[in-house]
This record gives C-alpha cells, sequence and structure tokens, in this order.
C-alpha cells in the first residue's frame, strides 16, 4: 500500500559562508489516508522547514538539494510551480499556528473562503457563497449563514482558527498539514480546535501531519509519532512504541516527564539540558552526542551519523542495541 504522503530523504539548505547549511537532512517519513502523523522535537528541529521544503514553500535563497514529497504517486517536488501550487490548494490542506496572519483583514469571510474555491473550481459567485457557508458550519461555527458576511476581527481567535480550517479542506484535501495549530489560543478553546481536526479527518479519511510541542495531544490525537532533532527523524513508530519503549537517547529524555500514555493535554516535551547545535554547526558524527547521556566515543557516536535502523519503530542512534540490553 503506498502512503497518502510520503516524505523520502529529504534535504533543504540554505547558502551559507563555508558552502550550503543543510536545514534538514535525509528525512523520511509517511502518513496513510485516515492516520495522524505528529512530528515533535524541540524548537528549531526543522518541523516547519520539513513541510514547508516539501511543498516548495521554503523562502529563497532555501533549496531543495535532494530527496521527493509523493503525494498519490507524485514527487510534488518534480512539478513546474504552477502545477505546484494548484496541487497545494486542491490536494493538500495546511492550517499554520497564527491564525490572524492567514486571513486579509479587509475582506469578509466568506469572500476569502469563496476566493479558494473560485480559484480552483468553476463555479459562480453564488455557488461559491453556499459552499462557504457550508463550509463554515462544518467546522462549527454557530449562525454561518449570518457569520459568511463577518470581517475577521468579528471573530475570536479560535474562531479565526475554524474558518482558516474551514479554507484548508475547501478543495477536499488528501492531507491536512497543521502546523502547532492551536498554540496561539486559550487552553479549552485549543481542546475544541484539536477535536475538530480529528473529527474532520475521520469523516474524510484525509491523512494528517500534526506538528506539536504537547505530548498530550501526541497520546490523544496520534498514531504514530516522528521525533526530530537537529534537522533530522531520530526516531518514528507508533505513538504507542515510542511511549511506551523509547529507543532513542534523545525520545527517553524528552519523553522522561511522561510516565505512560495518560499523558493529559498540555503536557509539554521536558526540558534537556544544553541546547540543539545551529544548522551550520552541527557535530560530525550524531547531532545529539553532545546532550546525550549513552554516548560512546567506541561506537562511534561523535564520527558517524547514525541513520534510522528497524522495521516500523526506528532509531537512528548508534546505542540502541545497548540501551536495550541495559534498560
Ligand atoms: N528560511 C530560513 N533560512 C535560514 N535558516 C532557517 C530558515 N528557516 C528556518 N531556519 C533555521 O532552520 C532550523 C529549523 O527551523 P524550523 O523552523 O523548521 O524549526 P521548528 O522545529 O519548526 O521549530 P519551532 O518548534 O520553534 O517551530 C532553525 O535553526 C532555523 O533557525
Ligand atoms: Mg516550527
Amino acid at each position: 500500500m503506498t502512503a497518502a504522503f510520503e516524505l523520502r530523504g529529504l534535504t533543504a539548505a540554505v547558502p551559507g559562508e563555508k558552502g550550503a547549511v543543510r536545514l534538514v537532512e535525509e528525512v523520511s517519513l509517511f502518513v496513510d489516508a485516515g492516520e495522524t502523523l505528529a512530528v515533535v522535537g524541540e524548537s528549531g528541529s526543522g518541523k516547519t522547514v520539513t513541510f514547508t521544503s516539501a511543498l516548495g514553500l521554503l523562502p529563497r535563497p532555501g533549496r531543495v538539494i535532494a530527496g521527493q514529497a509523493m503525494l498519490e504517486g507524485i514527487d510534488l517536488l518534480s512539478l513546474a510551480p504552477e502545477q505546484l501550487r494548484r496541487m497545494r490548494g486542491a490536494r493538500i490542506g495546511m492550517v499554520f499556528q497564527d491564525p490572524l496572519t492567514g486571513l486579509n483583514p479587509v475582506f469578509r469571510v466568506g469572500d476569502q473562503i469563496a476566493e479558494v474555491l473560485r480559484a480552483h473550481l468553476p463555479i459562480g459567485r453564488r455557488e461559491a457563497r453556499e459552499r462557504a457557508v457550508a463550509l463554515l458550519a462544518r467546522v462549527q461555527i454557530p449562525d454561518p449563514g449570518r457569520r459568511v458576511d463577518d470581517y475577521p476581527h468579528q471573530f475570536s481567535g479560535g474562531m479565526r482558527q475554524r474558518v482558516l480550517i474551514a479554507m484548508a479542506i475547501a478543495l477536499g484535501p488528501r492531507v491536512l498539514i497543521a502546523d502547532e495549530p492551536t498554540t496561539a489560543l486559550d487552553v479549552t478553546v485549543q481542546a475544541q480546535v484539536l477535536d475538530l481536526l480529528g473529527e474532520l479527518r475521520e469523516a474524510d479519511r484525509m491523512a494528517m501531519v500534526l506538528i506539536t510541542h504537547d505530548l498530550g495531544v501526541v497520546a490523544r490525537q496520534a498514531d504514530r509519532v516522528a521525533v526530530m532533532y537537529a534537522g533530522r527523524v531520530v526516531e518514528t513508530g507508533t505513538v504507542d512504541e515510542v511511549f511506551r519503549a523509547p529507543r532513542h537517547p534523545y525520545t527517553i529524555s524528552l519523553f522522561r516527564s511522561i510516565p505512560d500514555l495518560e499523558a493529559p493535554a498540555g503536557t509539554m516535551l521536558a526540558a534537556i539540558a544544553g541546547s540543539p547545535p545551529d544548522p551550520s554547526r552541527r557535530p560530525q558524527g550524531c547531532g545529539f552526542a553532545p546532550r546525550c547521556f549513552a554516548v560512546a566515543d567506541a561506537a562511534g557516536c561523535r564520527t558517524e551519523r547514525p541513520v534510522l535502523r528497524g522495521q516500523g519503530h526506528a532509531a537512528a542512534c548508534h546505542r540502541q542495541g545497548a540501551l536495550e540490553t541495559t534498560a
């Protein structure tokens, strides 16, 4: 079975003083239809760059230097810019952290949704408006027939995020990429917006990528998880596998605060001593070696980049076997 969306060896870089600086390196991950993949990792680990690169949205002079981003069997990175733009609108939906930047304050929300529809579909104004009302209803905005004519400032933060979700799902995408979609919202509103995303995903069997810092959200919403560190995926597996038996010392450190899968919402990743390396100064071997409790020179931790090993549940760590037997 082919995944709904799959990255293969994605590497993206920006020019630096001493040559290309790789922001993300050899990132491989996938998400199936109807499933949620959570992407976690400290600030600066490359979560956002991974997906903006994959969708051709990394600002210049950044560029993808290797890899593929497969959507329904097509490599997005092989498409001409105009083809990719159309795919992005129609087949992939995106929701970002800040619900204000996505909406234009001077246009009515209904017109903004209608514009998305009319950019891709041969429909007139009246039909676009009807569909915008239906979309507002789908994202559970009360009284959508009236709210369709409101301006963004007349909506609360949570409602604006719902409007952006309506725009993201307007054309029935197969993949929805949500980058910390609730970080800017109040805690109670966060849960409602996440529940909405979960319901929409299930109803349409969309594949969902959920970038988050909240382990409670991972435990409750995700099927699988990809842990990123220093521009790489260092561990991936089902949520159950990774929570119960983390294999990478980075994951073990991050999840230390979590006794089990009952992590309540709002349980953030644990802080780890030290800070992640700047992309232009990553160590030669494992990027985590300087902060790792299990680092061993004899295993090659400081000289060789570890690659992901394992079927399904996989980790990129030279000490994997040794850790399991001593744990
Ligand atoms: N356009 C760019 N040009 C140069 N460096 C960039 C660019 N975008 C991101 N970076 C750098 O790439 C690294 C990864 O950034 P990214 O935004 O993907 O992190 P993140 O995991 O999404 O973090 P956060 O959790 O804070 O959102 C960081 O070191 C960041 O400073
Ligand atoms: Mg980010």
